[in-house]
């Protein structure tokens, strides 16, 4: 990083790379402003800079050679389900394992201003899906007699108000010192000709480094020693959108253990090959990764086996296993060497005292990323139906709508295998996570004769 003695210096710096319209408008701040500007661009890094740049031209560099991964699949209630079972319950009891979600996102999509995780969905009780992942967290701490650790990771533009709104509900019953919220890292956005833009006459335009900077956060955050020391060695990773997710799978972890596996990931078979997840890969090096769906070649998207199955099937929904140890050893140079990814977006920029939309670019880094630097990584096929029900829209596919739907569906599904009866008026069933998490938890109930039932 460079060192600049006073503002011509910083000035003089930024005009020979290029950037000196970010001072067009110098002779009309004032001093409190210059020294603001000046402490939000000195710490530009040029290096990271000219990456970005040159990625604004040619696009992210991607293998162009790669398989379908292998994929595990275990049958309910076989001897092999049931061993990694015992051995996931025995990691999650001895206190092993840690929760994460990656909240860093807003609910604009869903037409919500507000950190995504504080968005209503349930839809009997209109808990939050925050609320959800929280009681789901308590539920497994008392179901395995241990707590349970609670990572958020946060953005600049959302972390006052999920610290405020988790606060306010006293973390839905999350101990304090079980709570762990970090904010991700920031990176600068460009304008079409690769030039730094502004967001205000003393900030720079930039945007969340994306899920891939979870890694590095969790280290230079400090959270990821204090976990290792208190004896975490597995990470439960997932998105917050997705309130079906099994937070803490027993088979999962079991899986993952046996196997001795850096990082585990669950896959689900894609509905068809225009499905927005990405692909678990395998490279020629023998490693494993995903391709993002919008990087995946219409060709390979669409090609078929002998079946007429998908032959790249396997979709991301986004849940993984981390092994401490790994995000220790990846990150322990500094932040991980992940690739960026860039994306055209809308920027709402400042310009000569005026706030306008331009096209621009932002980078982003995957977490995903990550999985080919693992010495052993894993794919564990899942139930769609049971833990992939993802709010992405507010109608349509991975919707509001689609979502409670499938909540519901699930919870019939858990009644019936309990041999509960579902009077005939219910249509909606929303079932507390604190009651349970899995059918077998369900206590003998009767459920009343009406539209929509709420069982806590
Ligand atoms: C994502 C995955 C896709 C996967 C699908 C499953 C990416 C690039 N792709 O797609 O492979 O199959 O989910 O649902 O993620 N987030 C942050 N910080 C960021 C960016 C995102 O915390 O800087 C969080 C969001 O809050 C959200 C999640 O990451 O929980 C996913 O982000 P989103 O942009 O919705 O990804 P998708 O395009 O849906």
């Amino acid at each position: 990083m460079e060192t600049f003695y006073g503002y011509d210096d910083l000035i003089k710096h930024f005009f020979s790379k290029g950037q000196g319209h970010l001072f067009q408008h110098w002779n009309t701040l004032s001093e409190d402003e210059r020294k603001s500007l000046f402490e939000e661009l000195k710490s530009v890094d040029f290096a990271l800079l000219t990456e970005l740049q040159s990625l604004a031209t040619s696009g992210h560099t991607m293998h162009d050679t790669f398989e379908p991964a292998p994929y595990i699949s275990l049958k309910a209630g076989t001897d092999e389900y049931l061993h990694a079972r015992a051995v996931g319950e025995e990691h999650i009891r001895k206190g092993k394992v840690a929760v994460f979600v990656v909240a860093g996102g807003q609910g604009s999509r869903l037409g919500y201003e507000g950190p995504k995780g504080c968005f209503s969905i349930g839809e009997v009780s209109g808990k939050s899906l925050f609320q959800i992942h929280a009681e789901k967290i308590v539920k497994y701490s008392r179901k395995y007699g241990v707590s349970i650790p609670w990572l958020i990771m946060t953005s600049e533009a959302n972390h006052a108000a999920t610290v405020g709104f988790l606060d306010k509900n006293a973390n839905f019953g999350i101990p304090r010192n079980d709570l762990f919220i970090f904010s991700q890292g920031m990176v600068p956005s460009l304008d079409l000709d690769g030039k730094l833009v502004l967001e205000s006459p003393t900030k720079l335009f930039k945007n969340p480094d994306g899920h891939g900077g979870s890694l590095t956060a969790l280290k230079s955050s400090g959270v990821l020693r204090k976990l290792i020391e208190r004896g975490i060695e597995t990470i439960s990773y997932f998105q917050v959108d997705n309130p079906l997710v099994k937070i803490v799978d027993p088979v999962f972890i079991g899986v993952h253990i046996l196997h001795k596996a850096e990082v585990s990931s669950k896959g689900i078979p894609k509905t068809g090959p225009g499905e927005k997840i990405g692909v678990f890969v395998s490279y020629p090096d023998g490693t494993m990764g995903v391709v993002e769906y919008s990087d995946l070649p219409e060709k390979q998207a669409n090609e078929t086996d002998g079946d007429g199955k998908l032959r790249f099937l396997m979709g991301s929904p986004a849940i993984h296993l981390f092994q401490c140890a790994f995000i220790d050893k990846i990150t322990s140079v500094g932040a991980i060497n992940l690739p960026f990814h860039v994306a055209r977006k809308k920027l709402k920029v400042w310009e000569q005292g005026i706030i306008s939309e331009k096209e621009g670019l932002k980078f982003e880094k995957f977490v995903f990323d990550s999985l080919p630097l693992a010495k052993k990584s894993i794919v564990f096929e899942m139930r769609r139906e049971e833990e992939f029900a993802p709010v992405k829209n507010l109608t349509g596919i991975d919707s509001v709508e689609s979502s409670r739907k499938m909540m519901s569906d699930l919870y019939k599904e858990w009644l019936r295998k309990k041999g509960i009866e579902i009077p005939p008026a219910v249509e909606v069933v929303e079932i507390s996570p604190l009651l349970a998490v899995e059918a077998d938890d369900l206590p003998a109930i009767a459920l009343p004769n009406q539209k929509k039932v709420y069982l806590a």
